[in-house]
C-alpha cells in the first residue's frame, strides 16, 4: 500500500489558501503546516471550552477531559501509560527543567553526564551547564567527515560505570542520519545509565513506539508533527518516580506533573489530540477494509502510518540525494543512503546560506540557511556556522512534482 498524498493534503488546510499555491515547503524542519483535525479542536477549544478546566460544571469538564484525551491518545499512539505523557512550552524549556532535576542527583553521585556534538542546542547547553555543579561531563564526538556518531565511542565513555545519563538525538536537524537508538539505550542501560533522546527532528516522520526505542525519555515538538506549539515529553515512569519532581510540592504525586513547573497550556493540550486524529484518518484511509470493528489498536496504527510515510519520503529523498551527491560545488552532509537518514538535507556551500534560500524563495520555493542552532554540529564537522547550511526538509506530505522543481530551482540558483 503506497501513500495516498493527495488524501494527505486534503487533511492540510494550509495547502488550499491561496498564498501558498505555487509554493514548495523545504522547512519542515522548522515546522510543520498543522493538520485540519488540531486547527478544528483549537478552534472548539478557544470558541467552546476556554474557562479553567477540571471544574464541576459542564464547559468546564468537557475542557479537562478533552485535555486527559490528548494525552491518552498520544500516550496509546506511543504504546505508554497517559501519565508518562507531559507537555511543556517548548523543547528547550523542557530540557532546562529536566537537568534541573538531574542537577544534584548527579553531582551527589560523582557522575557523569554524556552529551554530543550532533545534537541541537536544546539537548546539549542544559547539560553541559551542570560542570558548574561538579558534574562531569563526556562528549561524544561525531566524525568530521561525515558527522556519523559511532557506538564504539559511546561505548569508551561508559566503560567506567560512573555515567548517569546519556543526551542523544533521534536524528540531528543536519546530519539527519538515524541513529540507532535501540541499541544506545541498551548499552545505556547496562552501564547503568538513563537515556535522554531528543526526537524531534524524528517524530514528524513517525511517532516513536517506545518499547521498540527503549528510551527513559523522549522529547518531540507537536508544531513539528503537525499540531500546536507544545513539546511533548515521555518520560517512563521509573525514571519520573526516581528524579526530584520540579513542581509545586503538592502536585507531585501526579507522574505527568512533575517536570512542569508552570500552568499548562490548556487549548493546545486539548488540540493535541487532533495529531492522533490524524494518525487515525490516515490509518483509516489507507485500510478501509478493516472498518471500525477490526481497527487495530492505537500502537499498530501508528506503526503503519509510519511505515507508510518513511516509505514515500525515502522513495522522494533518493534522487535528490543522488542529484545533490553529483555536484562539485557543494557539501552534502549526512548519509547518502535515503534509507539511513530522515528527508532533512543540509548542504554546506561555497558561500553563505541564507542569501541562497532567499533566491530560491523567488523559485516558489520556501527553504531556510542558517546554523539552526545545531552549532556544535557545523563546528564538528569544520563548517562555518556563520555561513551556514542551505538546509531543504521535507515531509509526508511532499509531492514528487515539488522535488522535481526543488532540484529545477536548485540548479538554477547554484
Ligand atoms: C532537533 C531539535 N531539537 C530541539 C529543538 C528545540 O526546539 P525549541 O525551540 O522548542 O526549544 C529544535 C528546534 O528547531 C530541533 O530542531
Amino acid at each position: 500500500m503506497q501513500l495516498d498524498v493527495n488524501f494527505v493534503r486534503s487533511q492540510f488546510p494550509a495547502f488550499q489558501t491561496a498564498g501558498l499555491q505555487g509554493q514548495a515547503f523545504f522547512e519542515n524542519a522548522g515546522g510543520s503546516y498543522t493538520c485540519g483535525q488540531v486547527i478544528d479542536r483549537l478552534t472548539r477549544f478557544y470558541t467552546e471550552r476556554k474557562v479553567q478546566p477540571y471544574a464541576p460544571y459542564p464547559v468546564s469538564e468537557l475542557a479537562g477531559a478533552e485535555m486527559d484525551e490528548a494525552r491518552a491518545r498520544l500516550a496509546a499512539m506511543m504504546g505508554v501509560d497517559a501519565d508518562e505523557v507531559s507537555f511543556g512550552p517548548s523543547t528547550s524549556a523542557n530540557t532546562f527543567v529536566l537537568a534541573q532535576a538531574l542537577r544534584r542527583m548527579i553531582a551527589d553521585k560523582g557522575g557523569a553526564v554524556v552529551v554530543t556534538n550532533q545534537d541541537h542546542e536544546a539537548n546539549s547547553g542544559v547539560w553541559r551547564r551542570l560542570a558548574q555543579d561538579g558534574v562531569e561531563l563526556r562528549e561524544w564526538r561525531i566524525d568530521p567527515q561525515t558527522g556519523h556518531l559511532d557506538l564504539d565511542d559511546l561505548a569508551a565513555l561508559l566503560a567506567d560505570g560512573r555515567v548517569q545519563m546519556v543526551c542523544f538525538p533521534h536524528c540531528s536537524n543536519v546530519v539527519a542520519e538515524v541513529n540507532p537508538v535501540a541499541e544506545i539505550c541498551a548499552m545505556a542501560r547496562a552501564a547503568g545509565a538513563y537515556t535522554c533522546v531528543d526526537g524531534v527532528s524524528y517524530a514528524p516522520h513517525g511517532f516513536p513506539d517506545m518499547a521498540a526505542l527503549g528510551a527513559d525519555i523522549y522529547l518531540f515538538l507537536a508544531y513539528k508533527t503537525y499540531g500546536p506549539h507544545q513539546g511533548i515529553m515521555v518520560i517512563r515512569r521509573e525514571v519520573g518516580a526516581a528524579l526530584p519532581a520540579q513542581c509545586h510540592y503538592f502536585n507531585e504525586g501526579v507522574l505527568y506533573k512533575r517536570f512542569t513547573p508552570a500552568g499548562p497550556d490548556h487549548a493546545q493540550i486539548a488540540a493535541c489530540a487532533g495529531m492522533a486524529d490524524y494518525i487515525d484518518a490516515l490509518y483509516a484511509h489507507h485500510a478501509p477494509d478493516k472498518g471500525a470493528a477490526g481497527m487495530a489498536g492505537p500502537l499498530a496504527r501508528n506503526n503503519a502510518v509510519h511505515d507508510l510515510m518513511r516509505a514515500h519520503e525515502v522513495a522522494l529523498l533518493q534522487p535528490l540525494l543522488d542529484h545533490l551527491g553529483q555536484r562539485n560545488d557543494l557539501r552534502l552532509i549526512g548519509p547518502r543512503d535515503a534509507g539511513a537518514r530522515a528527508p532533512t538535507v543540509a548542504v554546506a556551500l561555497d558561500r553563505a546560506a541564507e542569501p541562497v534560500a532567499r533566491a530560491l524563495a523567488a523559485h516558489g520555493i520556501m527553504a531556510g540557511g542558517g546554523d539552526f542552532y545545531a552549532v556544535r554540529a557545523l563546528e564538528g564537522m569544520g563548517i562555518d556556522p556563520g555561513a551556514g547550511v542551505l538546509r531543504l526538509s521535507f515531509v509526508h506530505y511532499t509531492t514528487a512534482d515539488e522535488v522535481t522543481r526543488l532540484r529545477t530551482a536548485l540548479d538554477a540558483v547554484l
